[in-house]
């Protein structure tokens, strides 16, 4: 699908041009396809009735759309099986399942980076302060980089108390992306699981948790241009039973009596409650639209807007970008900052002088900014549907900024 093809499925781009945003924060939220607005849009029209519960004919439709849709989504990560698939609010509650499922005694170890967003960084101290478990980082390098000789010296200190290393596959701050399949077998040599933040790779590159290895991966839908309100988390068959669901109700037992229950199997023991129904059903859309386009297409793509801004950024004395200068190591990722200004304050005068979108603050990682004294960061961040011309209205735009600056 040509580019400006590929645009038109995405209603807010198609607006007038001085309607249409110039959308850099997908890293946050991507905006949706219609196919995938058309089938939320179906279930609410045509069957918004529940699954799973009730024998009429609608009822069976969800159901069937549901389990359609844990099937793409198994696909997209290459699950052997849809019932690996556990659908969640988010990667947050999907991490959250493993925080609170994982069965550890006092002083075990959870080992994540030095880099994590705060979904995989709160649960683990936070299950540390109630039960008495560890959490234990190992170092990234000054600019963020993976340092596979200190993640090995930190699973060896922990060795025979390590239950879990649960990583980011990239970071959500500054696009780099660590070795999932080497970290996963140094863990399990250790005898530990691995849990994988999937938010920012899913979305971007092609995920194969068969060929990876890992025990667990957490992914969110509402940046693979899917609705918001809907996760994933998928674990082996294994790795699932093990885990134990705290939230329990309708659709997770199998029976119940006055004195005790039996739980269904997973992926329903995990999904308690009424679902949302049309969540899932366009986020199974939203698989499909991306196993079109193909992640490796989409990494690619992005790869090379990343590398027309960073170019731009540098030679036109723009902005200081922040990680590895080699733009193919942060993905889609552009994290800057304009000296002497805030970068919520970048970020404002781009949206409101330039109709540009971007990110800015903490991104969610304050540990790992604050350990280096660091404030907030600007942050561009680039998906399938944006332009070289996009790129050169944000370096416009950013060039305004910087005159006004100078002549202030
Ligand atoms: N983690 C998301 C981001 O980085 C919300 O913007």
């Amino acid at each position: 699908m040509s580019l400006a093809a590929l645009r038109q499925d995405f209603p807010l781009l198609t607006r007038p041009h001085h309607e249409r945003p110039v959308y850099f924060d997908n890293a946050c939220v991507t905006l949706k396809p219609e196919p995938v607005i058309q089938a939320i849009l179906e279930y609410y029209r045509d069957y918004p009735a529940c699954g799973e519960r009730s024998v009429h004919r609608l009822s069976n439709k969800v159901t069937l759309a549901v389990e359609r849709a844990r099937e793409r989504l198994a696909a997209l990560v290459g699950a052997t099986a849809a019932h690996q698939v556990v659908f969640t609010k988010n990667a947050t509650e999907a991490i959250n399942h493993v925080a609170w499922g994982l069965p550890m005694e006092r002083g075990d170890v959870v080992l994540t980076s030095d880099k994590e967003h705060n979904s995989n960084l709160v649960p683990w101290l936070r299950r540390a302060e109630f039960e008495g478990t560890r959490h234990a980082f190992f170092a990234t390098t000054e600019d963020g980089a993976y340092d596979a000789e200190g993640f090995k010296e930190a699973v060896s200190a922990h060795k025979g108390r390590l239950r879990l290393v649960a990583v980011h596959q990239t970071s959500n701050l500054d696009g780099q992306s660590l070795p999932v399949a080497e970290i996963t077998e140094v863990a399990h040599d250790a005898g530990a699981r691995v849990l994988i933040d999937g938010a920012q790779s899913v979305p971007h590159l092609p995920v194969d948790v068969e060929r990876f290895g890992v025990d667990y991966l957490a992914w969110s839908v509402h940046k693979m241009m899917g609705p918001s309100g809907v996760g994933c988390l998928y674990g082996t068959d294994e790795a699932l039973r093990v885990l134990r669901p705290r939230f329990l109700g309708g659709n997770t037992v199998a029976e119940t009596r006055l004195d005790g229950f039996t739980l269904l199997d997973p992926p329903h023991t995990f999904e308690a409650g009424l679902q949302d129904y049309a969540g899932m059903i366009g986020a199974g859309a939203a698989a499909d639209y991306l196993m079109r386009l193909g992640p490796a297409e989409v990494h690619e793509h992005v790869t090379k807007l990343n590398r027309h801004l960073t170019d731009g950024l540098e030679a036109r004395d723009l902005a200081v970008v922040h990680g590895p200068q080699d733009p193919a190591l942060r993905g889609s990722i552009v994290p800057f900052t304009v000296p002497g200004l805030d970068s919520h304050d970048v970020a404002l005068y781009l949206d409101e002088k330039a109709n540009v979108c971007i990110r800015s603050g903490a991104h969610c990682v304050h540990s790992w900014l604050n350990a280096r004294g660091a404030g907030g960061w600007a942050r561009a961040s680039l998906y399938a549907y944006n332009t070289t011309e996009e790129c050169d209205l944000f370096l416009d735009a950013l060039a305004t900024l910087k005159t006004h600056l100078e002549a202030a």
